[in-house]
């Protein structure tokens, strides 16, 4: 049976892992984002957490090799899924041909690339809004979320034309309800 691999992207704040909680659940998929694999290791205290910590609280992006083997280690733990949603990953050009090296060596490639539109002001807001609730720490400050947009503007928005190329790029308009989001993400998967 063909897996349902699918890359969930946009910019920080855009929905991804919102959106991934009701896909995960509609299609039995195993949701995977490096930014969560990432605080993890950071709450953990791990070696690994330790040198991404300071990336991440100034919004940078970490270093490819290291979320490439998180995203290796997982997609080998989970060799019978139904598919993956991959959250915040690839953002990269190296990622995304090392992801598609992993997949298409087990004949499982991205079926669809499905990118979250929102205006850059209010991915701001959602994300402020967030911050002021506490729980993530790269949000409480307005600088340190435009730099996270600058980084996804410079090194990650430009996926859309690698996945264009293979035609699986998907533009589905990120504003409205969670569940007309949702209901336009299931759509585009047709
Ligand atoms: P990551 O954890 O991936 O964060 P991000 O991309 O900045 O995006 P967010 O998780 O903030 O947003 P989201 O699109 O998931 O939206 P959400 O559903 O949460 O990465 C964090 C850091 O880790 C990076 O800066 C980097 O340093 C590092 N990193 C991670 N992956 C990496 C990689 N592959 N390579 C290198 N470095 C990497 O929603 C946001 C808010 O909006 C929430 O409060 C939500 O409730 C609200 N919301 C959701 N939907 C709606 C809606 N429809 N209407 C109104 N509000 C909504
Ligand atoms: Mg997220």
């Amino acid at each position: 049976m063909t897996k349902l691999n699918i890359v969930l992207f946009g910019p920080p704040g855009a929905g991804k892992g919102t959106q991934s909680q009701f896909l995960q659940e509609k299609f039995e998929l195993i949701h995977l984002s490096t930014g969560d694999l990432l605080r993890a290791e950071i709450k953990a205290e791990s070696p690994l957490g330790n040198e991404a910590k300071e990336l991440m609280d100034r919004g940078d992006l970490v270093a490819d090799s290291i979320v490439v083997a998180m995203i290796r280690n997982k997609i080998e733990a989970h060799l019978d899924a139904k598919g993956f949603i991959f959250d915040g990953f690839p953002r990269t050009k190296a990622q995304a041909e090392a992801l598609d090296e992993m997949l298409d060596g087990k004949d499982e490639p991205i079926v669809a690339m499905l990118s979250l539109e929102v205006p850059e002001g209010e991915l701001v807001s959602r994300l402020l809004h967030r911050g002021s609730e506490g729980s993530r720490t790269d949000d409480k400050d307005e600088a340190i979320i435009r730099n996270r947009i600058k980084e996804y503007s410079q090194k990650t928005a430009p996926l859309k034309d690698y996945y264009s190329a293979q035609g699986k790029f998907k533009a589905v308009e990120g504003v409205g309800t969670r569940a007309e989001i949702t209901a336009r993400l299931v759509k585009a998967l047709g």
